[in-house]
């Protein structure tokens, strides 16, 4: 029997909602398999806690969770209750840099069922690999607080090691895939870092003669999500740029409800951390309506991370059917519940096996 220790941080709003039905999936995965069991640890660390103890997790809290094999987490964030840079840079964003989860992978595909905006959304497939540790995401800069002439200064920090490791690792997975990497680039507008970026993708791609490149500013790159998606696989973009067109990712699928995403460790020396694309949506909390699948495609992220590929295919196609089967949240177009679209899954899960 394989067991995996997952540290579980539901955080706030609708991560509250969604994580639990995640968590009975991923139960359920374990009971069908037989030969694997989860040990869930939860805690509480949230705008909630901030309230309480003035800080997001405990003094002691990283250490507590490196000792995980992984971390599921729903989402951060209560502006109501806590400045959003306090509490993402007091616990999402510290885990992601204090753990060198320096890769953030997002996959967008067509999905089955769905109603895309897109006028024509047949067969795109894409994974963006964003890099998840440095770049426009940075403490160096400043505020100035002089009258009239009051100024922020932020500083984006572009190292080489880190922009060739997600331009690596861009390319590896491409060669497990269709081949192709794209890179997001602004090297005509910003005048140190992008042209910088370009330099290194020209370096890196010399090292896979089989792997086809286009390199495309932002602007275009986000237009094209919408008006040619299909011609996208594997797409390397900096920490700023991959959050946005994530987003973009989530909604040609046809809801951001829907979008995965893993935080990876490289090293092997802290955990990875698994959580979707959404945030906290305050706007629905409570409802009961949130969209469960981008947490259960995420759990599907973390399944392959532990090796389970087969298991995540059959949860990811289980999914799929769910959803074409009309069994779903109103924001894709359905009148069915967080817990139903979760226990369908459950129910499928189990039929899938016994069959
Ligand atoms: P959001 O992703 O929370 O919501 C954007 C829109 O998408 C809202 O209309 C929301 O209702 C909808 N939406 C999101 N997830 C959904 C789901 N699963 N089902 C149905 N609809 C869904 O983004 P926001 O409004 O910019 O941010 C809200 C809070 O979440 C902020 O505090 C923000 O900082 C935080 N946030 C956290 C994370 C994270 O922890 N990973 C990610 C993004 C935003
Ligand atoms: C995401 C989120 C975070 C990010 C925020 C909440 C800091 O938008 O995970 O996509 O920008 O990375
Ligand atoms: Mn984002």
């Amino acid at each position: 029997m394989k067991k995996f220790e997952v540290a579980v941080i539901p955080g706030d709003g609708i991560g509250k909602e969604v994580v639990p039905v995640s968590l009975k999936v991923l139960e359920t995965v374990a009971e069908v398999h037989g030969g694997i069991k989860f040990d869930f640890q939860s805690f509480p660390w949230s705008s909630d806690y901030y309230v309480e103890h003035g800080k997001m997790m405990p003094d002691d809290g990283l250490k507590i969770l490196k000792n995980f094999e992984s971390i599921f987490l729903g989402a951060i964030g209560n502006p109501a209750l806590v400045q959003d840079h306090i509490a993402l840079w007091g616990l999402l964003i510290k885990i992601r840099r204090e753990f060198e989860q320096s890769i953030n992978i997002r996959p967008a595909k067509y999905f089955k069922g769905l109603k895309s905006p897109l006028v024509n959304p047949k067969d795109f497939d894409l994974i963006v690999v964003r890099e998840n540790s440095e770049g426009e995401y940075s403490e160096v800069g400043g505020r100035i607080h002089k009258g009239d002439d009051e100024l922020a200064i932020q500083n984006a920090i572009f190292t080489k090691k880190g922009t060739e490791r997600a331009m690596h690792y861009a390319f590896e997975l491409a060669k497990k895939r269709r081949g192709h990497v794209t890179s997001a680039t602004k090297s005509n507008g910003i005048f140190h870092s992008m042209p910088f970026w370009d330099e290194v993708f020209n370096e890196v791609k010399e090292e896979y003669q089989d792997v086809q490149t286009a390199s495309y500013h932002i602007d275009a790159l986000a237009a094209f999500f919408v008006t040619r998606p299909q011609i996208f696989d594997v797409i390397v973009a900096s920490n700023l740029f991959g959050d946005i067109l994530t987003d973009i990712g989530g909604a040609i699928m046809g809801s951001i409800g829907i979008a995965p995403a893993a935080n990876i460790n490289l090293n092997g020396k802290y955990p990875s951390m698994f959580e979707p694309v959404h945030g906290s949506a305050p706007d629905i909390v409570g409802k009961g309506i949130a969209n469960p699948i981008g947490q259960i495609w995420t759990a599907k992220m973390m399944l392959d991370h532990f090796g389970e590929e087969e298991l995540g295919s059959k949860l990811l196609d289980i999914i799929e059917d769910v959803t074409n089967d009309g069994i779903k949240t109103p924001d894709i177009g359905g009148t069915s519940s967080t817990e139903e679209v979760g226990d369908e899954i459950c129910r499928r899960l189990k039929q899938a096996v016994s069959v």
